[in-house]
């Protein structure tokens, strides 16, 4: 079971235009368009008549017409034309998903329409400001989405994923560490005081010496996530109060749009934002590139601890992973699976008639 009444990340906006685009968000195919003026569509893609995937129909206007015997839908996925017959059965439709362009996402709802809010969509704005420089790219990983939040809400593994870039040793060492819950929210805050700093910092951040630092990894349910990268020269201790939007002398932002497309696997939408002043064309371009390297380390991770959990003679999965081994810095990620607990109950409770069950679709620890 999945958490229902959200807006999940379906991908950028860019991505979708009068072609369509067929992805699976929480085990359920979608096809998705924008109609002549732009607005974007997300329609059920599997047809009402014989079940061909929409996607394989073409447009014609805002309708669509399915590739097999013709039946044309208007946007909000109603039937209303079948070739060689004036009647329309009754209910001769599919599915339509609310979806929202903002932040250069777009977001879909895939819980009860009428309760879709788009002030629930998350505060990813920064990616509007456009005194920042931003930068996405895409994963789809084999992989349970929970897997993908462990990694963002524990950065002591900068350290050993990410050697040659943003990590070094004391970011496990020596990190001070602190789990903020509040509401449905819940922050790491992660910092060092008087350390070499990671080449990413030094040759972006203009650093001779040591330096201060500071990460924050910020989970609010179902799947978001967001990471603020601070620094300064040493000396000053690491700024009190709201360390997300305090990036110090250098740092960036990281936002993640997570999304089940299975039970079993996950896509991944991420964004950069960063000082626009970070150098020349040259220099942007490999931030860009170190930003890249690091998520690209990271999704070889998934799938290959995947296939551990689902061979685990333990019968292991996402969920209860680290029942046994729980580290100082797992914190965070437990937190976030607590909050997705109650919520799921909640879900549970409101509709009345099942059994809370994880993401992963396994029963929800009690
Ligand atoms: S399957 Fe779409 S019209 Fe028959
Ligand atoms: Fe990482």
């Amino acid at each position: 079971m999945f958490l229902r009444d959200y807006w999940y990340a379906a991908g950028f906006s860019e991505e979708v235009g009068r072609a369509f685009l067929a992805r699976t968000y929480l085990g359920e195919d979608v096809v998705l368009f924008r109609k002549e003026d732009g607005t974007p569509v997300a329609l059920e893609n599997r047809c009402a008549h014989r079940r061909l995937p929409l996607s394989m129909g073409k447009l014609i206007g805002d309708t669509l017409e399915c590739g097999y015997h013709g039946l044309l839908y208007d946007c909000h996925g109603v039937c209303i034309k079948i070739p060689g017959q004036d009647r329309i059965p009754r209910g001769t439709a599919v599915k339509s998903y609310p979806i929202v362009d903002r932040h250069r996402y777009l977001w879909i709802w895939m819980g009860d329409p009428e309760r879709a809010d788009e002030s629930k969509i998350p505060d990813f704005g920064w990616i509007d400001d456009s005194s920042y420089g931003v930068s996405n790219i895409k994963f789809r990983h084999d992989a349970h989405v929970q897997l993908i939040i462990d990694n963002l809400m524990d950065l002591s593994h900068l350290a050993y994923v990410h050697p040659t870039t943003t990590g070094s040793p004391e970011i496990a060492e020596l990190a001070r560490i602190e789990t903020v819950r509040e509401g449905e929210t819940v922050s790491v805050k992660r910092w060092m005081e008087d350390v070499p700093p990671a080449r990413t910092f030094r040759e972006f951040g203009g650093y001779n010496g040591n330096i201060d630092s500071w990460q924050v990894s910020e989970f609010s349910p179902p799947t978001y996530i967001r990471v603020s990268y601070g620094s300064r020269g040493t000396g000053k201790g690491v700024p009190p109060g709201s360390w997300f939007d305090d990036q110090g002398h250098w740092g960036f932002y990281v936002f993640h749009g997570l999304t089940p497309e299975t039970e079993v696997t996950a896509h991944q939408f991420r964004y950069i934002a960063f000082d626009k002043g970070i150098g020349n064309e040259q220099e942007t371009e490999e931030f860009i590139r170190q930003c890249d390297q690091i998520i690209t380390e990271d999704s070889v991770l998934f799938p290959v601890q995947q296939r551990a959990i689902d061979d685990d003679p333990e019968d292991t999965d996402a969920w209860n992973i680290n029942e046994q081994v729980r580290l100082v810095h797992d914190g965070g990620l437990m937190q976030a699976r607590q909050i997705v607990r109650e919520l799921l109950a909640r879900q549970t409770a409101s509709n009345g008639n099942e059994t809370p069950r994880d993401s992963a679709g396994a029963a929800a620890p009690r």
